[in-house]
């Protein structure tokens, strides 16, 4: 038997709008959205027509975190083979996220519990609706946040309001989130596929494999020493030159000291 479609995709200007669908319940993520979303990774991932991932949700939720149903009571039902498959689905596709070949953006319109913070954190860029909703709300039923959720939390945001977010289970709202460096900005709900629109439209001007090699270094260097990093960025330069069969790096100063056509400080070169 077919599963239910579960995510929605439409690419439109280089864009793929990929969004959570299932909005009668909330957009909990159950293993048939977790296999689904990885089948859709796949499918977009090298697509000439794809330059950007934009990360959203179906009706008034982003994603209402696991479902606590499909993905925690019934595989539990079937013992650790179970729980361990639903596992590897969602943390598969989670780390597949992070990893992107493109620049992938979190479209947060609505509410955004517990595990939805493994794809909110996966994303590159969030930006949110100042109506969006954020909460761990794990503590509320029992269980500590897993799934690399307090991991997302202690990466992103000072101890202090990670602590507040996991003791707590309190929500915060878009502006909140904001102020807290949860997401990059919040914007009324109504201008929010706008905006999110224009910083797609920005990256799509960007060379793709500087983008790339960039936003892993972003993720690397973290837990790298300073001589690490500086080692690290240099080799990943090196392969970056070897990746782009534009050339782009040359390119990019020829238009700027010869051709005189950009500059920049103020913009990307033409691609
Ligand atoms: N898992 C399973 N089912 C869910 C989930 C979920 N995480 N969230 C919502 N649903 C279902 C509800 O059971 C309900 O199903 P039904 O129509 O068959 O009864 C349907 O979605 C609609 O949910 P309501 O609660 O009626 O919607 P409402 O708009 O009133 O509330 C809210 C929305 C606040 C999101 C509420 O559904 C809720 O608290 N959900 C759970 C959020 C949560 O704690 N998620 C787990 C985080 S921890 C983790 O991910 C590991």
């Amino acid at each position: 038997m077919s599963e239910d479609q579960v995510v929605s995709v439409r690419v439109e200007d280089r864009i793929a709008w990929v969004k959570f669908a299932r909005p009668e319940k909330r957009n909990a993520m159950n293993p048939a959205l977790n296999r689904q979303m990885m089948e859709v990774l796949d499918d977009l991932e090298y697509r000439d027509d794809v330059g950007v991932l934009v990360l959203g949700g179906e009706g008034n939720s982003w994603s209402a975190g696991m479902d606590l149903k499909e993905y925690f009571r019934e595989t539990e039902a079937q013992g650790l083979r179970g729980v361990r498959k639903s596992q590897r689905e969602s943390y598969g596709w989670f780390r597949r996220l992070r990893w992107f070949h493109k620049p992938t953006i979190a479209m947060v319109n609505g509410w955004c519990f517990g595990g939805g913070f493994g794809p909110l954190f996966a994303c590159d860029l969030a930006i949110c609706a100042d109506e969006a909703q954020f909460g761990l709300s794990e503590i509320n039923w029992g269980i500590l946040p897993g799934g690399g959720v307090t991991k997302v939390v202690v990466d992103l945001l000072p101890m202090r309001d990670a602590m507040w977010l996991t003791l707590t289970g309190e929500l915060i709202d878009g502006k909140q989130a904001s102020a807290m460096r949860l997401v990059n900005e919040s914007v009324p709900l109504d201008r929010l596929e706008a905006r999110t629109t224009e910083v797609a439209k920005l990256l799509l001007k960007k060379n793709s494999v500087a983008l790339k090699f960039a936003k892993d270094a972003v993720r690397r260097v973290g837990v790298m020493t300073y001589d690490e990093a500086e080692d690290y960025l240099v080799r990943m330069q090196e392969a970056a030159n070897f990746h782009d069969k534009t050339d782009g790096r040359k390119e990019g100063i020829r238009q700027f000291i010869d051709e005189k056509s950009y500059k920049p400080g103020l913009g990307a070169y033409d691609l």
